[in-house]
């Protein structure tokens, strides 16, 4: 963290002439179990990791902005009266659209110069996108004295997806982002918004992340689409059961009932996200309870879910999870996030990972003609001032 610091403050202050007034420190996610709920008012159990972006910035005394990406070199120019989403280049959209969403709340920005850097994979799944959401929404409610609370700031940068980013995802990643706290996870109702934090005692294990490198591009208009299926299933059962709202409100018995002998695939898709949220639930038990290995056990099968009713995973993905799947040291692993490529998580001991994942290097990169990269991860605290 300290030599991002340094390194942000030295690039910022050559290109702008003096250091930034603020530099925000704002993590990518992981997610324990609970994939998809978040926008079916589910349950989902984030964290905030040690990967996080980085992002410092100075006001103007004029409305122009102007952004640079350090990692890419690239600068990106524009006046706040003339904001709008670029089509060309994607990162600028991730500072302009919280930035839109200020306006909205008829609080008029003035120009400013910001650097961004950030050594969360990008395409991963670790939501190197809501890390720079939530780190600009955070940046511009301090340096402004807004004081508008945390988890407006969550909703502000969840929109900024929506609308600069064309991803009507759910609530999870910026949710993750901005409260994380240092080693625990969040049981999030994505319904009442309602958290609680819980402990996440590895004891002798791992988190360890495995990245597939096939980049999830197909990921938002498939996202998208399977946000489509489960309105679909839902409208279906609200048609005989009005007071159905979402598919949290839905049972198995209803899908049987009212979405199976419409349209197999609705029902598959709606079916897993009402397993899932109740695996969700009876997960946070066993970890309550210190059993890691119950919980393991749903990882994978979730990940089975996904793969197999839900459709979201793809043949990397697979060939990670059923790679470590009969192998004593690893209690649980699924592919992780919004799926089609990016990274399976995976508990594992620690001794093991060593020789887990230089074997599965090797296998990985002859079969699927890819590289196999990996990152030992640890939870974090969500966005703050550093
Ligand atoms: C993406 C979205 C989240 C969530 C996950 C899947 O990360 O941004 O809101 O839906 O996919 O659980």
């Amino acid at each position: 963290m300290d030599s991002m610091k340094e390194k942000l403050k030295k690039i910022f202050a050559e290109k702008f002439g003096s250091p930034p007034q603020l530099i925000i420190r704002s993590p990518g996610r992981i997610n324990i179990i609970g994939e998809h709920t978040d926008y079916n008012n589910g349950f989902v159990l984030p964290a905030a990791i040690d990967k996080a972006a980085y992002f410092g910035v100075s006001l103007r005394d004029d409305n122009e902005m102007h952004l640079m990406a350090a990692d890419l070199s690239e600068d990106f120019s524009i006046r706040i009266s003339e904001l709008k989403p670029v089509a060309n280049i994607n990162w600028p959209n991730y500072i302009l659209g919280p930035v839109a969403q200020f306006q909205k709340k008829g609080i008029t920005l003035k120009g400013f110069n910001a650097i961004l850097m950030s050594d969360v994979p990008i395409g991963a799944g670790l939501s190197s996108s809501a890390a720079v959401e939530c780190a600009t929404t955070f940046a511009f409610n301090e340096l402004l004295d807004i004081r508008l609370e945390n988890i407006e700031l969550v909703k502000m940068s969840q929109m900024a997806e929506h609308e600069y980013a064309g991803v009507k995802c759910g609530i999870m990643d910026q949710f993750a982002c901005i409260m994380g706290k240092k080693d625990h996870v969040i049981k999030l109702d994505c319904h009442s918004l309602e958290y609680q934090y819980l402990p996440f005692k590895l004891e002798g294990y791992k988190i360890l992340l495995l990245n597939t490198n096939v980049k999830h591009s197909l990921g938002s208009s498939q996202y998208n689409a399977r946000l489509e299926e489960c309105e679909q299933a839902v409208e279906w059962v609200k048609e005989n059961v009005p007071d159905v709202q979402c598919l949290r409100d839905v049972s198995e018995t209803m899908l049987d009932k009212y979405v199976f002998p419409k349209n197999k695939l609705i029902d598959k898709r709606g079916r897993f996200i009402i397993q899932e949220i109740q695996r969700l639930q009876k997960a946070c038990e066993d970890l309550q309870k210190g059993d890691l290995n119950a919980l393991g056990k749903k990882m994978y099968l979730t990940h089975e879910g996904l793969s197999n009713m839900y459709g979201v995973s793809c043949k990397e993905l697979d060939y990670l999870v059923a790679a470590v799947k009969n192998n004593n040291a690893v209690l649980g692993a699924r592919m992780m996030g919004g799926g089609f490529g990016g990274c399976t998580i995976n508990l594992v001991k620690e001794d093991a990972i060593e020789s887990i994942t230089s074997g599965l290097q090797i296998r990985y990169e002859s079969e699927m003609k890819l590289p196999l990269t990996y990152y030992v991860t640890t939870i974090e605290n969500g966005t703050e001032i550093i």
